[in-house]
């Protein structure tokens, strides 16, 4: 990398990797998400599009893509060997990542990103650590590939595991792009609306529920019509509508959340004490109860 050149409040930073020519200008102290992959052509990926991708053009956030290949041993560039006990499979090497993350903190500027291995053995992804995440500086992330990644450099580098679902994806790229995309709409001017950011799903103005049912035009389809408390223009009634529906969809489909609703219901102390901040750690309680 050569140093970076200033185009008004535009820092553009030249670099030898065709990814990040191609990209839009980088905006010195945005949010940042820079991701080590052996496919650094996955990205953009969707969020090149809508709402993500606009506030990329604009410099609201960041990308950059960090090669994992050119840091790999030898004339073929190997990133991984086999693991360790045996077993099948591969796994990548402590030295070839630590080689790659190095470079992501030196591309860094001197902000200290906190490092997040996309992992199904993580902990879950929640929007209470988006939202951190969003409040932050920005994140550097690892896309594994093949069966993980040594763990001496996860624990070197001080790495957090998460994962996006109990499922297993062939690799960290769509689960970073999935982490990545739920950050960068809670950062603000990216959402054209942040209003609605209240009324959604997770939201804590809206106790931690499931989101209500949406309705639009036109009013009657196929024989099935709008509730008609939503037609009242009464909002009192409508509020009450849609917080029945918010609990009652919540009670049936995630019992979790539920838990911790009538928790709070209970003791209103206990929300405002793990607002904010801490609802990670009300959301880890949470799941290490379950
Ligand atoms: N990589 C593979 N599977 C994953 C998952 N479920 N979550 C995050 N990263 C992954």
């Amino acid at each position: 990398m050569t140093a970076p050149r200033s185009h008004g409040r535009i820092a553009v930073r030249l670099s030898s990797q065709p990814s990040d020519l191609m990209g839009p200008p980088e905006v010195a102290g945005a949010w940042t998400a820079q991701v080590v992959t052996l496919f650094p052509e996955a990205f953009p990926g969707v969020l090149g599009l809508s709402l993500t991708g606009r506030a990329l053009s604009q410099g609201l956030w960041n990308l950059r893509t960090v090669d994992l290949r050119p840091f790999g041993e030898g004339r073929h560039r190997n990133v991984d060997d086999t693991p360790a006990g045996g077993g099948a499979g591969m796994v990548i090497r402590a030295d070839v990542m630590a080689r790659a993350l190095d470079e992501a903190a030196a591309g860094a500027a001197g902000r200290a990103l906190p490092v997040i291995y996309l992992s199904p053995r993580g902990r879950p992804l929640t929007q209470a650590r988006a939202r951190q995440l969003a409040q932050g500086p920005g994140v550097t992330l690892i896309c594994g590939r093949f069966e993980g990644v040594d763990q001496r450099v996860l624990d070197a580098y001080g790495v957090e595991e998460i994962s996006i679902g109990d499922y297993v994806l062939t690799g960290g790229e769509l689960a970073a792009q999935v982490l990545i995309d739920a950050t960068v709409r809670l950062i603000p001017r990216v959402l054209g609306n942040q209003d609605s950011l209240a009324e959604e799903s997770f939201s804590p103005d809206n106790g931690g529920l499931l989101e209500h049912p949406q309705y639009t035009k036109p009013a009657h389809w196929e024989g099935r019509a709008i509730p008609e408390v939503l037609l009242s223009g009464n909002h009192a009634a409508i509020a009450g509508w849609r917080r029945d529906m918010a609990e009652r969809l919540t009670k049936e489909r995630r019992p979790d959340l539920w838990r911790a609703y009538e928790q709070t219901r209970m003791d209103p102390a206990k929300d405002r004490q793990l607002s904010g901040a801490s609802d990670q750690s009300r959301d880890r309680r949470e799941h290490e109860k379950d």
